[in-house]
C-alpha cells in the first residue's frame, strides 16, 4: 500500500487546548493504520496559533514573524502528539526532507511533524511531504469537505464529494489570502502542489475518526476526494 500523509488541523487536536480524549482515540487509530503503512503525519496550530497570532498583529510585528510563532505552536501540538503514539519518533522533523528521511528510515515508526517554514502553511507542508514520499493525502478538519463556498459562512454552501485539483486551485486561488493564520481549507500553495503531482487527496472531517480510516484505507467516505 501506497505510504499515507495524515495532516490534522490544530483547529481539531487542540481547539483552544489539546483535546486529550481526541488524542488518545487519534493514536489509537493511528498505530493500527500504522501496521498497515507507512505514515507520516502533518499536525496544524489551531486556535493557540491564532491567539499568538493576534497579539503579534497588535504589537504589529510581521507576518513572516507572525507566520514563525504560529509554527511553533504546530511544533508544540506535533510534539504532544508524538508522545502520545508507542510507535512515534520522538525527534520532530523541521523540514519535509528530513521528515521523508526518517519515514525512510523508520518505516514503522510513524513521523510527526508540524510547520517548516514562513509562507507555508500545514497544509502546504502536507501536500509537499506527500509529493516528496510518493504518498496519498489525507486532510482531516473541522469541516465535512470542500464546499463552493465557506460552509460556516454560507448555508447554501455545496459540498463536493469530487474535484479536480483545477478546480481546487480556482477556489483557492479566490480565497487564499496568505495571511498568517487564515482559513481556507486548502490554501493556493498546497492547491498548486496537489495538482503539479496528482496527488490523490481526501479531505475528511478529522472529528470522525472512521472517515480518516476509510479514507487512508481507499474506502468511500463523506469527504470530498480531489484527483
Ligand atoms: N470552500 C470551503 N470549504 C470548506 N471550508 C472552508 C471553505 N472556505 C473556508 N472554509 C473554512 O475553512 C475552515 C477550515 O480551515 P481551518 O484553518 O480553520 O482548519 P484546519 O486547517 O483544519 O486547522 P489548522 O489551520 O489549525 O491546522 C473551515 O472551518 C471553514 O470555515
Ligand atoms: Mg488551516
Amino acid at each position: 500500500m501506497k505510504p499515507c500523509v495524515i495532516k490534522i488541523g490544530g483547529s481539531i487536536l487542540a481547539d483552544g487546548k489539546p483535546d486529550v480524549d481526541y488524542i488518545k482515540s487519534i493514536s489509537s487509530m493511528l498505530e493500527d493504520l500504522n501496521k498497515r503503512m507507512v505514515i507520516g503525519v502533518v499536525v496544524g496550530a489551531g486556535k493557540v496559533g491564532g491567539v499568538y497570532v493576534d497579539a503579534a498583529r497588535k504589537l504589529k510585528i510581521n507576518q513572516y514573524q507572525q507566520d514563525s510563532l504560529a509554527i511553533d505552536v504546530t511544533r508544540v501540538n506535533a510534539r504532544l502528539l508524538a508522545n502520545a503514539l508507542p510507535s512515534a519518533l520522538h525527534s520532530i522533523p523541521r523540514t519535509v526532507g528530513d521528515a521523508r528521511a526518517l519515514m525512510e528510515a523508520s518505516p514503522k515508526r510513524i513521523v510527526v511533524m508540524g510547520g517548516t517554514f514562513p509562507g507555508h502553511t500545514t497544509n502546504a507542508v502536507a501536500a509537499l511531504l506527500a509529493e516528496n514520499t510518493g504518498a496519498k493525502l489525507v486532510n482531516c478538519t473541522n469541516v465535512d469537505a470542500v464546499y463552493d463556498k465557506d460552509p460556516n459562512k454560507f448555508k447554501n454552501a455545496r459540498k463536493f464529494s469530487k474535484m479536480s485539483a483545477d478546480k481546487l486551485v480556482e477556489l483557492a486561488a479566490k480565497y487564499d489570502t496568505r495571511e498568517a493564520r487564515g482559513h481556507f481549507i486548502i490554501d493556493l500553495l498546497a492547491a498548486k502542489i496537489i495538482q503539479r503531482s496528482k496527488i490523490e487527496t481526501h479531505v475528511v472531517n478529522g472529528r470522525k475518526l472512521s472517515e480518516i480510516k476509510k479514507a487512508a484505507l481507499g474506502k468511500k467516505h463523506n469527504g470530498t476526494v480531489i484527483k
